[in-house]
């Protein structure tokens, strides 16, 4: 496969992709951090299925991380990142610096609420405004047909698709499956960051999910379904900073299964000095495979 071009120039990029476009082109935008995994590839993949071309954005986002957060040491390494990307058909990689996206003298962000509010709303003040920001600047860049984001950050794609909607953004907002490892953790760019004994604790996150949606299917009321999970986790020393079972799209509180809400376990939690989130939409109980 081609080696994909690389663009740092915000310019260059937008009249590569509206010149591609006013060809008939049909243009996928993968938005990343870098340091790439099976999870970003996977997005990749579905992009490459529906689209023409691939644009794949690398930039770690200053923005969207808080003072005492890892900005610093968030792994980087653009080098493999290409590589992966030139074995799945990407045809352009934006990699534009930080004062290319925050030019000096920057003062305009996006203000969020709604779905940004709870959970990691509280958790990471600004965490959201800065997504947003990001995404509405790197969209400018790269006006795309569709743009895919992955499952595990469940709240980031509500933020997105409520901006898009608000702000009347031309784009298809895609959600993707959750990719895991072999042992069931979800992939993320920070799982390099774990031990190997962070590890061990780290993979009770998935089977506790799992053995929530036992309960789930079995009828347990939520509350117990709650009080299990978090026992389970912090059993193993797991740090909870939440789990709870909740309305997917309004992330309110659900009290009681309702077949016409759908609902998701969201969890974040901090293993070693680790912070991780995970989630899994629960089947409808009305469903044979529940
Ligand atoms: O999900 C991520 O990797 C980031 O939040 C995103 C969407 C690339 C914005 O920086």
């Amino acid at each position: 496969m081609p080696t994909p071009l690389i663009v740092r120039k915000r310019a260059e990029m937008r009249n590569l992709i509206l010149t591609n476009r006013a060809l008939g082109r049909r243009i996928g935008f993968v938005p990343t951090m870098g340091s790439l995994h099976r999870g970003h590839t996977s997005l990749v993949d579905q992009a490459t299925a529906d689209c023409d071309d691939v644009v794949t954005s690398i930039f770690v986002n200053p923005s969207q991380f808080g003072p005492n957060e890892d900005y610093e040491e968030y792994p980087r390494d653009l080098h493999a990142d290409v590589h992966l990307l030139s074995q799945h058909g990407v045809r352009w990689i934006f990699a534009p610096d930080v004062q290319e996206m925050f030019p000096p003298g920057d003062s305009t962000r996006i203000e969020v609420s709604g779905p940004a509010k709870p959970y990691e709303g509280i958790l990471r003040p600004g965490h959201f405004s800065g997504v947003a920001t990001i995404v509405l600047r790197l969209l400018q860049s790269t006006p795309a047909h569709k743009i895919y984001f992955g499952a595990k950050d469940w709240q980031q794609i509500l933020v997105i698709r409520q901006m898009v909607q608000d702000l009347g953004v031309d784009i298809e907002v895609v959600t993707c499956p959750t990719v895991r490892d072999k042992d069931g953790l979800a992939m993320s760019s920070r799982n390099t960051y774990l031990s190997k004994d962070d590890r061990e604790q780290a993979i009770t996150i998935y089977s506790s999910l799992q053995q929530a949606e036992k309960h789930w299917c079995n009828g347990m009321a939520i509350n117990k379904i709650e009080n299990d999970l978090k026992k389970r986790l912090s059993t193993k020393g797991i740090q909870i900073e939440y789990a709870d079972i909740v309305d997917a799209k309004s992330l309110n509180k659900i009290s009681k299964a309702n077949p016409s809400t759908p609902t998701i376990i969201l969890i974040a939690c901090r293993v070693g000095s680790t912070r991780l989130i995970d989630n899994l939409l629960l089947p409808s109980q009305t469903l044979s495979s529940c």
